[in-house]
């Protein structure tokens, strides 16, 4: 039997369990919404407590956003086939896998050790390459760049962590003219919930950056291209949406609200707007 592979990660890359946790958990199931056998596969090779970052039902919901991000990218590679789509924060995620159409140009962004830890169960391959940086720095815009357009920057899950998100925007919006760019965000109230909730289970990581109108982020050089929700999933994925969630969301969606916004942008193209 092989090693165990170790994990040394800080505290916010470890937060990659949750999704990848999420996924293992179920593709398990008869009708998943995400079929992921690699995540499976990863949670059972790695020496490391994921079940701490499993979340029981609300994993569930993690894993719709992820069917919403997976659905988003493929539209954009139905339209853009040969385009590069830069996964930011991309953790140990397996949308490559789930989305590819053999054509595409693919890079996967993390911080150094997550990309250490990625490099143990993933490959670089003419059309795809790991890069290690952090998306707060500058040095990867150029790596970008040296792959083919239209570009699409997807973060899930990330931006949160960051309390430097809106300068993050700002410049990829301004270096990427017309790019495409989707990520995930979460209110004031949220953020103070995922507090309490971080201290009660003793998790290291905090929310950092709340973001209660996406909308209020056009000034950094974006526009709202499409709105979603996971309790407002896009129509291809509420069509194929497992009986559970069928029932399930509706009910979410009265009690809640819009749970976990996920936003299309486009960067403008024009410079009127004055990046922050
Ligand atoms: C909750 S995980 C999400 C992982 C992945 N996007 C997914 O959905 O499976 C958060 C990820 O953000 C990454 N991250 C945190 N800060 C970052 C930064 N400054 N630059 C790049 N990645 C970062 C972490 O290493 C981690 O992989």
């Amino acid at each position: 039997m092989a090693e165990p592979v170790k994990v040394e990660l800080g505290s916010v890359q470890q937060t990659l369990f949750i999704p990848l946790a999420g996924r293992a958990r179920e593709s398990a199931r008869r009708h998943p919404v995400v079929r992921d056998p690699k995540a499976a596969e990863i949670v059972a090779a790695v020496d490391f407590d994921v079940e701490q970052y499993s979340q029981g039902w609300g994993g569930s919901i993690t894993v719709l956003r992820t069917a919403v991000f997976d659905e988003l990218v493929r539209d954009f590679l139905r339209h853009n086939p040969e385009g590069t789509v830069v996964e930011l924060g991309t953790g140990l995620n397996t949308r490559f896998e789930r989305v590819d159409n053999g054509r595409t140009h693919w890079i996967d962004l993390d911080l150094p050790d997550t990309i250490e830890l990625r490099r143990r169960f993933f490959e670089d391959t003419d059309r795809r390459r790991m890069v290690a940086a952090s998306v707060l720095d500058e040095d990867w815009l150029d790596v970008v760049h040296a792959s083919p357009a239209p570009y699409f920057f997807v973060a899930e899950g990330v931006l949160v962590y960051l309390d430097e998100t809106p300068t993050a925007l700002a410049r990829i919006a301004e270096s990427f003219p017309g790019a495409q760019l989707v990520f995930d965000t979460y209110t004031k109230r949220m953020l103070d919930q995922q507090h309490k909730m971080a201290v009660k289970k003793n998790l290291a990581a905090r929310w950092a950056w709340p973001c209660d109108d996406p909308r209020s982020l056009e000034p950094l050089g974006l526009e709202v291209v499409q709105e979603a929700a996971v309790t407002r999933p896009p129509a291809a994925v509420r069509s194929r949406l497992p009986r559970r969630f069928r029932y399930t969301l509706p009910v979410l969606k009265r009690i809640m609200g819009n749970v976990i916004a996920i936003t299309l942008f486009r960067a403008r193209t024009d410079t009127a707007h004055t990046p922050r």
